[in-house]
């Protein structure tokens, strides 16, 4: 078997020649070899890594403010009511950043309830995964705090659960950021005075953006 050869490479033809075969050639394939890309340009090899390390780019952000708790609530009344009208099955992923106390374990809680969860809505610090079933939703809520050895990822089966369609929520997503995908919607919780918190929305995708009240 022949290698080394490209299967379009056409010997003889070079920059600026035109090959008489493609007559719907455009101009700028006439005169220009295609761009290379930034980093190869830049001669930066480090740069892919960079780019996986990125988010995603943001198609719209908001910026809210609960001056208490039962703001929180409400707004998780309103993602919840966003989630139930997306078509079935529901597929998102929404990652809660914010320091300690934020307020992140408390979205969710009002999130399940005002999507039907009953019984108890425990914080999956210790256990990384609380999972919840409602008819025909599966909601998997993450704590990432604790998370240190990215093998579990796969051995506990957090990969084949973000691989199956559901509602997935994680907190402390930076500390599982070398496995996690690209989140649908980023809420980041910043504690103000008192119960105030200000918060800021980031969406992804069009998924991400549907949810935003
Ligand atoms: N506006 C508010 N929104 C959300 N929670 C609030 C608000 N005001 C006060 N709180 C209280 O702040 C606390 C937030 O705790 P929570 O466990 O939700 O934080 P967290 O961000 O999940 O922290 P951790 O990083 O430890 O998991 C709760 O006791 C909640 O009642
Ligand atoms: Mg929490």
């Amino acid at each position: 078997m022949e290698t080394g050869r490209q299967p379009f490479e056409q010997p003889g033809l070079g920059i600026g020649q035109r090959n008489a075969s493609h007559t719907d050639l455009g101009e700028s394939q006439l005169t220009r070899p295609p761009p290379q890309p930034l980093h190869q340009r830049l001669r930066i090899p480090e740069m892919p890594a960079l780019l996986a390390t990125m988010h995603p780019p943001i198609l719209g952000s908001r910026t809210y403010t609960w001056p208490d708790e039962a703001a929180c609530a409400a707004f998780a009344a309103d993602v919840a009511a966003a989630l139930a009208r997306r078509p079935a099955p529901a597929d998102a992923y929404i990652e809660l950043r914010g320091p300690l106390g934020a307020g992140k374990t408390t979205f969710v809680r009002h999130l399940l309830r005002a999507l039907g969860v009953v019984g108890r809505i425990k914080s999956p610090t210790y256990a990384v995964l609380e999972p919840y079933s409602l008819p025909g939703l599966n909601i998997s809520h993450f704590d990432f705090y604790r998370f240190t050895d990215p093998r579990e990822w796969a051995d506990a089966g957090f990969r084949d659960l973000f691989a199956q369609p559901g509602l997935k929520l994680a907190e402390w997503p930076e500390n599982a950021a070398a496995v996690l995908p690209p989140a649908d919607l980023r809420l980041t919780i910043e504690p103000l005075d008192g119960e105030v918190r200000e918060v800021r929305a980031e969406a992804a995708t069009a998924c991400g953006l549907a949810l935003l009240p």
